[in-house]
Order: C-alpha cells, then structure tokens, then sequence
C-alpha cells in the first residue's frame, strides 16, 4: 500500500514537472512578450514621451516654461499617441545642472510653478490618459541644500550625509591634495575642498552637485521618503538619474586604474555600478510595487553587461528598465549609420536582455544632440519608425516628433555648464544647449513658446518651417507620420509578434513583426544619403514574398505612385535617401 502511494506519488512529481519545463519553455521562445500574467503595464502599451520642461511652453512670459505652459499643450501630448510623459527634474534647484541639482527634493521650484500648478498638471495629464513620471535625481544634491550645510557644519545626523574625505597630503603651499585620482563626469577632479568642515567632498558632476553617502542608513530613509511623498501625489513613476553612480567604494584611499592606451582615462571601478547600488535600487523597486503599477526607468550609461544588471532578475527585479542608449552612441552620425550597425544594435539588446524582461529604445534626450542634426533630416521619420515599431517601449525626447534640430549658440548665450567650462573655442564640442532650446509650435511670436519677448535659450531659426501647427496642417509631415505609426503600433502584431530581420546590409535595414493569426509587417529603411531601389531578395536570410501593400511611408517620399493601398514589388522597392516604409505583408 504505501509503495504504491510512493510510486504515484512519483508520478505526480515527474508529470508535474514536465509540465513546469515545457511552460518555461514555451515562455521562452516567446521572450518579452508574454511574461506579465495579468497583462501589458502602462510602459508596455505605449511610448514614453521627455518633456524638458524649461523649453516645452512657457505660460507666463518669463522665457522659462513651466508647468502650466505642458498643461496649455497636453492635447499635443495626448494627440501624439504616446502613453507616459517623463518630466525632467521640475524641483526647486539653484538651477547649475537645469534641475539635476536639487536644493528641496518636495518643493516645485517657483520658476516652474506652484505644487498648486503641479497637481493640475497631473490632473490634466491623467484626464487625458497619460501617466506621469518624475525625475529622480539620487546620487547627489545641490550644495544648497540645506543637507549639504548642515553635513558642512558637522550637525548631528548630517554629519554624514555626503562622501567626506581627508586630505591626503598638503602642497608646499599648503594646498590639500585630494584622497585620490578619481575624476568628476564635467571634467577635474571629482574632489572639492570645503574649508568650512577643512575636509573634501565628493561630486561626480559639478562641485555644486555633491554626492549622497548611501552608505547613511538616514540618507536612504530620506530618499524613499521623496519617492513616497510623489507616489502618495499620485505620480506614475520615476526615470532616475545617474544610478550607476550612486554608491563609491569605501575606501576612499584608492585611486583608479588608468587606461593602458589613454591615461587621462580611469577605468571606474570604484565610482560606477558597485554591488551596494542594486541593493538600493532593489529597496526601491520594492517600494514602489507596494503602489499600483508604477514604473522605474533608470539612466545607466555603461558597458552592456553592466547595463542589463539594473533590469535585476526574475526573482530579484530591479529597474522595469535601463534606457537603452546603444542605438543613440552607435548612430551617433551619418558615416556610422548602416544596416549592419542598424541590425547589432537592436540585436545587441535583445541578445544581452535577461529573460522575461521588457526592451526599451532611444533616439534622443536633452543630453544628446538631435536626430536630425547627428543623423540626417531625411531619417527623421523612419528612425521614429523603428523605435516606434521594434518590440518594447520607444523613448522620444519633445521636438523629435517634428525633426527639431540643433541649434547654434553662441558662446554669449551659452547656459550650459558642460559647455560653459570648456570655454569659448571648445564649448560647441560640448554644450547641450543646443538640443534644448524651446520647442517650435507655430511661426508666430516667439515660436509661440512664450508671450514675453525673450528666452532662456534662443530659439532656432528654421521655427517658421519647423514647427508643430504647420506639421499639423500639412498631409505629410514629420508629426503625421509619428501619430500615424503610433497608430499603427496598436495592432496586437506590434504589442506581442516576434522580431525578425530578413535583409541588412551596407544601405539597407528592414525588420519584420510577425504573430499566429495575425498580419505581418515589414519595415524597410534605405539608410544611404541617395535614392535607391532596392531588391530586398537579394540576401535575405528567408524566403520572402514578391510583392506586398503600402502602408506608410516617410513624409519626405516622393513616391507618390505609391500611396497607402498600393501594391509594391520586394524586388524594386524604390526609396528616396533616408526614406523609412512599412508594407504589410500578404497572408499565405
Ligand atoms: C544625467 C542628466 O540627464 C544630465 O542632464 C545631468 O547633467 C546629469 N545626469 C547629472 O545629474
Ligand atoms: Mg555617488
């Protein structure tokens, strides 16, 4: 009798099994796409959209936007199809960094608005459908802070609250020598002497920008208490900044290695992506799921491996995702934009993500130069086309949806301190003002921006011919061209069907989307600077059909000979220089 139990029992453990390796199976060929039980997130259902709010809309004609300058334009935002709306910091700064030097992690700086104005904008936003999500900034403080004072005057529980270092040795004119060779990510020395406290603090960035000691149990608890209070304020979640840096080494006597080829270059291991930071970051994934579906986005700007350990595991999940820069430092002009390089560095995301994970893509950010600029104006619409419609969620910095481009500053209206301290002949290799100067909505006053007849930057002069009200008006342009596919990417072949590339080479990417029971689509991007026809047969990796529908095609086409509906042949498929298609592909 109790044999028989135990054989049964046997059996039950063995069939229980299988089944549990063919469900892992089964959900690993289907990677990405089917690992929420109770269905898609926000972040999955659709784009998330930065708006830098200095240059969105300035609503009471300082030249600064602010918050109910985004309010006046939330139908741009809701028309857009994009489901998140990312806020760069709108926090109460001495405003060094622009926001990314916070002086009151719970107050709205005035020259935003009020914390009347910021829960308006949530309301609006939220009435419109859209989520909302705040910048973070954790890995340091401004020196304004009232921390920072306090840590300086060795008060208490402050005393600690920053990374504190002895001089390592004094000069022969009595100057302190930092602790060690470690650098900040603006240039110099990451050390700056305080004679107050006669100690060195450390900053990453700008010495107006020290660093947390999140080795301070009180430090912590204070950073999730800035996350609970905009949580409890109804916020949708947080893009956090500079997360790799957020915890040194404890030792504060070592230096970093330098690099064999550059010894101006340190190898940061000491400074980036040390084991303490996963620990945080797991403590605030884990308050933050204690709310309704809310998202982490971090910034990590690193070495693939290294950026995929902030999306965590599947026991232990960390960031809902790391931004995945590689498409945006690949393609960072026309010569290095090929297939090939178009093909890796989609495929080297994919590739490295870990299981059940959920990709991301970006273009563009106020860090970065714009797409138009770095990559060309005809590849606006169908780089858009790419992230829009690739597998996982598209990231688009606010005026990339109408090809914005840089503008040209010069060294006087130079605001940036990454420009600024390279000085008058170098700052152009630098600045990032140019990818932040106000956004072009009509040809009126000021770009319609702003009511006053200044801005904090200057706005580009192509606003009359670039800008959001002629696009609106015009059938093709570069904004009908992202609203349609943002349309488009609602088909169920976009939100679950598998990715596969059929040709790539030198001049020519395409993907194909693909889901059982469903149409399958393929993107066709001729990356050359001349128009072509393309024979997308020739060395493909499958056999694919002769001919095909048009869907759309990049408002720059002159290939008006083939409108929506029309039928095109694989074989000459022609395409003007930087042209992006998406056809649709005949049932079998
Ligand atoms: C990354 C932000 O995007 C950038 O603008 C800022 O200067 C640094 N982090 C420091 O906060
Ligand atoms: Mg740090």
């Amino acid at each position: 009798m109790q044999r028989s139990y135990m054989f049964a029992g046997a059996f039950v453990v063995l069939f229980v099994g299988i089944i549990v390796i063919v469900v892992v199976c089964v959900s690993s060929m289907n990677g990405w796409k089917e690992h929420n039980a109770d269905g898609p997130k926000f972040w999955e259902q659709g784009g998330v959209y930065q708006v830098y709010p200095r240059s969105f809309g300035d609503s009471d004609g300082d030249g600064t936007g602010d918050l109910m300058g985004v309010v006046a334009h939330s139908d741009h935002l809701k028309d857009l199809g994009v489901v998140t709306v990312w806020l760069s910091p709108i926090f109460k700064s001495p405003m060094k960094d622009f926001g990314y030097d916070i002086s009151n992690y719970m107050a709205i700086d005035p020259i935003f608005g009020t914390m009347d104005d910021f829960e308006r904008l949530v309301a609006s936003l939220h009435r419109n459908g859209l989520k909302v999500v705040l910048d973070f900034v954790p890995n340091h403080s401004s020196n304004l802070h009232e921390w920072f004072t306090k840590s300086e005057a060795r008060e208490g529980n402050y005393t600690d609250y920053y990374v504190w270092a002895e001089a390592k040795d004094y000069d022969k004119n009595n100057t302190p020598i930092p602790p060690n060779n470690w650098m900040s990510e603006f240039g110099g020395s990451a050390w700056e002497w305080s004679g107050i406290r006669g100690q060195f603090y450390y900053h990453q960035f700008l010495a107006e920008q020290p660093d947390l000691n999140y080795r301070n149990e009180h430090v912590k608890e204070e950073m999730k208490n800035v996350l609970r209070f905009w949580l409890d304020k109804g916020v949708d979640g947080f893009r956090v900044d500079a997360v790799k840096y957020l915890v040194e080494a404890q030792d504060l006597n070592l230096d970093e290695p330098t690099d064999s080829d550059n010894p101006e270059l340190l190898h940061h291991i000491f400074t980036t992506n040390q084991p303490e930071t996963f620990q945080i970051l797991r403590e605030w994934r884990e308050l933050v799921d204690k709310y309704h579906e809310k998202v982490l986005m971090v910034e990590v700007y690193s070495e693939v491996e290294d950026v995929m350990k902030y999306y965590g595991n599947q026991s232990v999940p960390l960031a809902h995702f790391p931004f995945n820069f590689f498409m945006l430092e690949a393609l960072n002009n026309r010569s290095t934009l090929n297939g090939y390089a178009l093909k890796d560095t989609i495929s080297l995301w994919l590739d490295y993500m870990p299981e059940g994970k959920w990709p991301n893509w970006v273009l563009g950010n106020h860090d970065n130069g714009r797409v138009a600029s770095r990559l060309g104006k005809d590849m606006v619409d169908a780089l858009n086309m790419v992230v829009l419609l690739l597998p996982g969620t598209p990231v688009t910095y606010n005026g990339e949806e109408i090809g914005m481009e840089n503008t040209f500053i010069s060294w006087e209206d130079t605001r940036d301190p990454e420009g600024c301290r390279w000085g008058p002949d170098h700052y152009q290799e630098h600045s990032r003002d140019p990818e932040r100067t106000p956004m072009q909505w009509n040809d009126g006053h000021m770009a319609g921006f702003t009511n006053g007849n200044n801005t904090w930057l200057p706005i580009n002069a192509n606003y009359q011919e670039i800008n959001v009200a002629a696009q609106k008006n015009a059938t093709h342009s570069h904004l009908k061209f992202y609203q349609h596919v943002t349309e488009i990417r609602q088909e169920e072949t976009f939100k679950r069907g598998k990715v596969t590339f059929p040709t790539y080479d030198d001049s020519t990417f395409s993907f194909i989307r693909s889901l059982e029971g469903h149409p399958s689509y393929l993107a066709v991007v001729n990356v050359a600077t001349v128009n072509r026809t393309v024979n997308l047969h020739l060395g493909a990796n499958f056999q694919l059909p002769d001919k095909a529908e048009m869907v759309i095609h990049s408002s720059t086409s002159v290939a008006k000979e083939t409108p929506s509906g029309s039928t095109v042949f694989l074989d000459s498929l022609t395409l003007v220089a930087g042209e992006g298609v998406l056809l649709k592909l005949p049932e079998d």
